[in-house]
């Protein structure tokens, strides 16, 4: 939440800013602002709104300076504003911040009795004050934020230039993520990697409670008690090009028609096509073995869209593993005091790789001695690092606020790794191995198949315009489905959307339809397939209008429904990978049918740093 970005160096630093806040205005879009030092003064330009607005401010405004820092935020304390907009500043210190203070109400509190003006209604400005405060003393803005450091509580990134040392700019975290990337002769940090890739593939990823003080040619980083550390470069090695559209509208839509390739590249480093078996990387295969000896049980933790993937993982860890398995959401789990048995193991699940909640839960699991097995989509983010063991998703920057091509990698990364736990237990036979093998390799073609069909979904969700209510329902490994499929539509078409197991229909939801309520029921040829029919017959029976997600030319559910969506046949647990293809394109076309910012959904930002 929010995009910090800071540029030193002789390119021109508004359009070193603009171009990196355009690739984390995923991260909000609410407000933006930049401020320049040149010539010992800042000149800062704020607008509300998206970014467009604060570049066509920028149009008119001549720029000169070497130093620079910009900001597109996400509101927590405080409303969308041009006043609450970042940069603030105070007496030649500007800072951008990304994350919460908790202690904000003291610090305003002491910073008004000491007679300071405070103009915004954010806790960000109190960071400005504080250091503004400090540096008068110091005259040296590192000093000034090392004593900064120890009054915040909370989470924050910040980046902070002083008017009076305009080569530098000084970085310290605590929670939300801060890459510094390598130039010659100039230096940038950010939010996320994915600001810079189009200058350097070197960062540096400062830790918390770290201090780096950043000019054009060097980078200095300082540890809590001020000690020089020494970090190596982590080269990335990454296509500017993947964070284009590519000639899509929207990032989302690009991102789901990726999928083919994304599930290969995973397929190919995960599985033996001559040998017909699935791998285990040789990196982790004895960590796997240790891990998994004498494991009891398996907790998955996650969010959102991670945590349905998750829960879709529940059921493969029971079946193909035959390992008790239990999911849970992050922010429930941190607080709620869970009980461990050192045979525990532990799975934490994050496309970001940042996820305030995800990590505290990530981090509450080592402090009581256990390792934590991590699958992450970005490589070096905070989660992956503090793993035992990080799995990656490789499926490439995903920058839709929305998740697609992250959610379809997770389960089919779930997929593949329970069935090298399975094969460790001696739980998958060969037969059913070379079974599920045959179908993975089909799998990104039958993907690539369905995306072909995508008119027909588009046609389909104009058929279902007028419905305000929506319920998706799946049994089995399709219920996860069923969740994301209403979380999508949710979060795109602001439509009300609920997911439920099929089964749990007549204890209650059932008395929500009427011809008024739209029905998704996802039906695959699976072993519950009948089951499912009959839980669709019985919300026609009812009134609601249906849409049915079945396999192949399936004329009994077409006969059925108003909209029938087909998916190729394969294994029962890669169904969910093609239901999930449908699902995702008919929220995309409801929302841009209804108008909507599709990469950018109202009231949401991509990575959740702040609980
Ligand atoms: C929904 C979506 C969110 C994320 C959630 C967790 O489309 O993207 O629900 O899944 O915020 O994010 P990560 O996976 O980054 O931890």
């Amino acid at each position: 939440m929010c995009g910090i970005v800071g540029y030193l160096g002789a390119r021109n630093p508004k359009d070193v800013i603009l171009g990196g806040l355009k690739k984390l205005e995923y991260r909000g879009y609410d407000s933006a602002g930049v401020a320049i030092l040149h010539d010992g003064h800042t000149k800062r330009v704020r607008a509300l709104g998206k970014l467009k607005a604060l570049e066509d401010k920028l149009a008119h405004e001549p720029f000169n300076g070497h130093t620079g820092i910009g900001h597109t935020r996400w509101a927590t304390h405080g409303v969308p504003s041009e006043i609450n907009a970042h940069p603030h500043q105070v007496n030649g210190v500007s800072i951008v911040h990304n994350g919460i203070i908790e202690n904000f109400q003291d610090i305003r509190r002491d910073l008004i009795q000491s007679g300071s003006t405070i103009e915004s209604q954010t806790d960000s400005e109190l960071i400005a004050h504080l250091i503004s405060d400090q540096v008068q003393q110091t005259q040296d803005l590192r000093t000034a934020v090392e004593r900064v450091l120890g009054k915040l509580r909370g989470a924050y990134a910040v980046l902070a230039t002083w008017e009076q040392s305009p080569d530098e700019i000084v970085a310290f975290k605590e929670g939300p993520p801060l890459v510094i990337g390598h130039g010659r002769d100039e230096n940038f940090v950010a939010s996320d990697v994915q600001a810079l890739i189009a200058y350097t593939q070197k960062f540096i990823y400062l830790e918390d409670q770290e201090v780096a003080v950043i000019k054009k040619d060097s980078i200095q980083i300082f540890s809590e008690t001020g000690k020089p550390v020494d970090r190596d470069f982590v080269e990335l090695n990454w296509d500017a090009e993947m964070v284009e559209k590519q000639g899509f509208p929207y990032f989302m839509l690009k991102e789901i028609f990726e999928q083919p390739r994304t599930l290969a590249v995973s397929l190919e480093l995960l599985t033996n096509k001559e040998r017909q078996e699935i791998i285990t990387p040789t990196e982790y295969d004895d960590k796997l073995k240790t891990i998994f000896a004498g494991a009891t049980d398996l907790r998955i933790v996650a969010c959102g869209t991670s945590f349905y993937a998750a829960t879709y993982g529940k059921y493969l860890f029971e079946r193909l593993a035959r390992l008790p398995t239990e999911v849970d959401i992050a922010s429930e789990f941190r607080y709620r005091e869970p009980v461990f048995n050192k045979k525990t193991v532990v799975m934490v699940i994050s496309q970001s790789g940042e996820t305030a909640d995800t990590l505290a839960a990530l981090r509450l699991v080592r402090q009581n001695g256990l390792e934590v097995i991590s699958i992450c989509n970005v490589k070096n983010s905070t989660i992956a690092r503090e793993s035992s063991l990080s799995i990656p998703m490789n499926c490439g920057p995903e920058i839709g606020v929305a998740s697609t091509k992250a959610f379809t990698a997770t389960l089919l990364n779930l997929l593949l790794f329970a069935s090298q736990v399975a094969k460790v237990r001696e739980t998958l036979s060969r037969a059913a191995e070379t079974e599920l093998m045959a179908a993975l390799m089909a799998l990104p073609a039958q993907v690539d198949l369905v995306l072909t069909h995508d008119k027909y979904f588009e046609n389909a969700a104009r058929g279902f315009h007028q419905f305000k209510g929506f319920l998706f329902m799946g049994r089995g490994v399709s219920y996860p489905i069923a969740l994301e499929g209403a979380l999508k539509l949710k979060e795109l078409a602001y439509l009300h959307a609920e997911g439920y197991a099929a089964g749990e229909m007549k204890h209650g939801p059932l008395a929500l339809i009427d011809e008024r309520m739209a029905v998704v029921m996802i039906a695959p040829s699976d072993e519950l397939y009948e089951k499912t029919v009959s839980n669709l017959e019985e919300a026609r029976a009812r009134g609601a209008k249906v849409i049915a997600l079945g396999t192949g030319e399936n004329t009994r559910l077409r006969d059925v429904s108003d909209a029938y969506l087909a998916i190729p046949a394969s294994h029962w647990a890669l169904n969910p990978i093609l239901a999930t293809i449908p699902i995702q394109l008919l929220a995309y076309h409801m929302a841009h049918s209804f108008g909507y910012d599709v990469d950018q959904p109202r009231n949401l930002a991509k990575s959740v740093t702040v609980e």
